[in-house]
């Protein structure tokens, strides 16, 4: 059983390696007692009174707490704030009761004096150790309540000198992963984009002292993408206040009478031995419990990207003869990016017209599909469907269905608007379209993409004092239209991109069968860019293409260092194979083979992240099943003589004996316990060397 209540109202939530605990304290309010590793004895949590001494300080600021609310002589961060109508700003709560459903218990809990009711859902995910926290306010009265904040979850761990992990980022430089000590005052990770953003993912890792394969590591993600607000909170009571949630800072959102507001879901996860076990958690829990079907049990297929090859430039006969080249490297689906509708030549046009461009395709789109249907592959799309050009039918139609202030002019971000998604027609649009177009065209794929931030973020159809809560509405807007595309066609998947990595989150992993982590794809920038995207994201939605070198800003680096690079994820091609040579096409055809047969190791296996080059000088992954392995490892430049290297991967049975095949050697026979003690000796001795590892059961 996961879910326990003991005598003095204490809480006790199991999960296989983790306990997490509150009680309702003398007061009626929630106290947060405990979280980490797993104890039993729900009698050893003491629910004793905290005794406020009318000092100086404040007694709430001392109690680590479940549930904070702003005004209440609390002078921390505090994870709801709210006005009644009659100008009151606090939420003073009491506890009224619980429920328990299986898994899942809920809190509830009310005001002293208003008929205002907060419940707090908490889920337990036991073998993955994910605890899931939630809340819903419900307005039981019939004068209207403003709530100008309310988190997902707010808990806290003990003590000081925490470390936290999170990411740095801007486009082009996605899941730049970083560490920095919490020491005093508030700490804020924050998009105010109106989607995820770049700067910062929703997600945070504390630990004190961690590695790869040891100490107690502390995290949390957001399923939610659009503003977000993860306070971390050094108070000077000894310990760390943590609250999570959608943003805040423009935020506001008019609770009439019955009606209720729901969070987003806030993932907490424990690991006892390090953020290799923290990866591997999340990974299994996205698969079971996030991703959608029926994508989430079949492996990602080989596939081609018209971007980089062709960019805006796309037309019949040079598609054509590209669909012809990626047949013949083994490619399963092959997708048209940017540029083949309305009036597309650039950024500059198009948008919000989702029809084909008659000049680019006089014959429509029935060329491309025909010709991939006869060579057995499946064809896919890209499209941006939140937004529309100035220089659009769409815009010219309805000028208003654009975020804007009467009095302003509408600012352009990639010379483009975003659309109004709070509004009813607004939605029904792209919907219709989107149908229509996945209706009229044999198409198995869509790269949904979304390029800008919002702005002026007032609404035609919404009373001024609604503006607030356009960003949340925004995101419930973008839901819903996915949501209903998917179900008119359940049997095409999704990719979310934005930008590169900007939409990556678990809010839209339910929607989304997987990611594009980044628009850089120059295999050294994004071999780091993958490791920082792999600590809480799965594998499994990490597209990554194979791309020219030596120009637009990339570095010249062998094909096979490129080909191990994308191998390492969803394998994607978006060379200009039309200009590949004979050779290049021979080890294109040879790696995607082979990618196919190991695809299922990498996409469903453990992930071991060996190796960092920035912190160790080569990097190497390793993918394992509990059977095979596959690494590979990859070296930027030789650097004193240093051309030999020992890598030690994790998983392996000790007493088993395998078969390990180097790419280039000779095949030897080690057994797991030397492998993962000793390790295994690579050469890699040249600039963008690079090497494909297996290790095999020798039964
Ligand atoms: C964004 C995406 C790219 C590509 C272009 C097309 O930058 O991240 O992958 O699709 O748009 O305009």
């Amino acid at each position: 059983m996961a879910i326990h209540i003991g005598e003095n109202n204490v809480f006790l939530l199991n999960t296989k390696n983790c306990s997490y605990s509150f009680s309702v304290d003398q007061e009626g309010l929630l106290r947060h007692l405990y979280w980490g590793s797993r104890i039993d004895a729900i009698e050893d949590f003491k629910n004793e009174p905290y005794v406020w001494e009318q000092g100086f300080h404040p007694i709430y600021d001392v109690k680590r707490e479940e549930c904070s609310s702003f005004g209440t002589m609390r002078f921390k961060e505090t994870s709801f704030k709210v006005t009644f109508a009659d100008g009151v700003r606090d939420f003073r709560y009491r506890y009224i009761g619980h429920t328990i459903d299986k898994d899942e218990l809920t809190v509830i809990l009310e005001d002293t004096v208003y008929p205002l009711q907060m419940s707090l859902h908490y889920k337990v995910y036991e073998e993955v150790d994910i605890i899931e926290k939630r809340r819903t306010v419900k307005n039981g009265g019939s004068d209207v309540v403003t709530v100008e904040r309310l988190h997902s979850g707010e808990c806290s761990l003990p003590g000081a000198g925490w470390n936290l992990k999170n990411f740095n980022g801007m486009w082009n430089s996605d899941f730049d992963a970083y560490e920095q000590k919490i020491t005093g005052g508030k700490t804020v990770l924050e998009s105010l984009r109106g989607a995820t953003g770049h700067v910062a993912n929703p997600s945070f890792v504390l630990h004190q002292n961690a590695g790869e394969t040891y100490g107690e590591v502390y995290y949390g993600a957001l399923a939610w993408s659009g503003n977000f607000k993860i306070v971390l909170e050094q108070t000077p009571y000894e310990y760390l206040n943590i609250l999570a949630g959608m943003g805040d800072t423009d935020f506001e959102w008019r609770l009439t009478g019955g009606t209720t507001l729901e969070t987003p879901a806030l993932y907490l996860g424990y690991s006892p031995d390090g953020f290799d076990r923290m990866s591997n958690s999340m990974g299994e829990f996205a698969r079971k419990y996030v991703m959608p079907e029926p994508m989430a049990a079949k492996p990602l297929s080989v596939l081609y990207n018209s971007w980089e090859a062709t960019y805006f430039d796309v037309n019949e006969q040079a598609q054509l003869q590209l669909i012809e080249k990626a047949a013949q490297v083994g490619v399963e689906l092959f997708v048209m990016d940017d540029g083949w509708f309305g009036q597309r030549k650039d950024d500059h046009a198009g948008l919000g017209d989702w029809q084909v461009n008659t000049v680019k395709f006089p014959n429509g789109l029935a060329p491309l599909t025909q010709k991939l249907k006869s060579c057995g592959m499946h064809f896919g799309l890209w499209i941006e469907p939140e937004m529309v050009n100035q220089s659009s039918e769409l815009y010219r139609a309805h000028p208003d269905w654009v975020y804007h202030y009467a009095s302003r002019p509408v600012m352009e971000g990639r010379y483009q608007y975003m659309l109004d998604l709070t509004r009813q027609d607004v939605q029904d649009y792209i919907i219709g379209e989107i149908d229509r177009l996945l209706t009229e065209n044999d198409i198995s794929y869509i790269k949904w993409d979304m390029n800008r931030g919002i702005s002026e973020v007032a609404s035609a159809m919404l009373d001024r004092s609604e503006f607030k809560s356009i960003w949340y509405r925004h995101t419930k807007g973008f839901y819903h239209i996915i949501q209903s595309l998917r179900a008119l066609h359940p049997e095409v998947e999704w990719e979310a991109c934005a930008s590169g990595g900007g939409r990556v989150d678990y809010g839209a992993m339910p929607y989304f069968d997987e990611f594009w982590p980044s628009d850089n794809t120059d295999p050294l920038d994004r071999l780091s860019i993958q490791e920082g995207y792999s600590y809480l994201y799965p594998i499994k939605y990490m597209r990554a293409w194979v791309t020219d070198s030596g120009s637009n800003g990339k570095r010249a680096m062998p094909l096979l260092f490129r080909l191990h690079c994308s191998m390492c994820g969803a394998l994607g091609i978006g060379l200009n194979l039309n200009e590949s040579t004979e050779e290049d096409t021979e080890l294109l055809k040879k790696y995607v083979t082979l990618y196919k047969e190991v695809r299922p190791i990498i996409q469903f296996g453990q992930l071991h992240r060996l190796a960092s080059l920035q912190a160790d000088g080569l990097q190497a992954v390793q993918y394992e099943n509990g059977e095979d392995s596959v690494l590979f490892a990859f070296l930027d430049h030789p650097s004193r003589w240093r051309t030999t290297f020992t890598i030690r991967p994790r998983g392996l049975d000790a007493n088993t004996s395998y078969r390990v095949e180097i790419e280039g050697q000779q095949q030897q026979k080690y057994s797991g316990a030397f492998l993962m003690n000793s390790g295994l000796r690579i050469i890699l001795n040249h600039d963008y060397a690079s090497c494909m590892v297996r290790l095999l059961p020798d039964r």
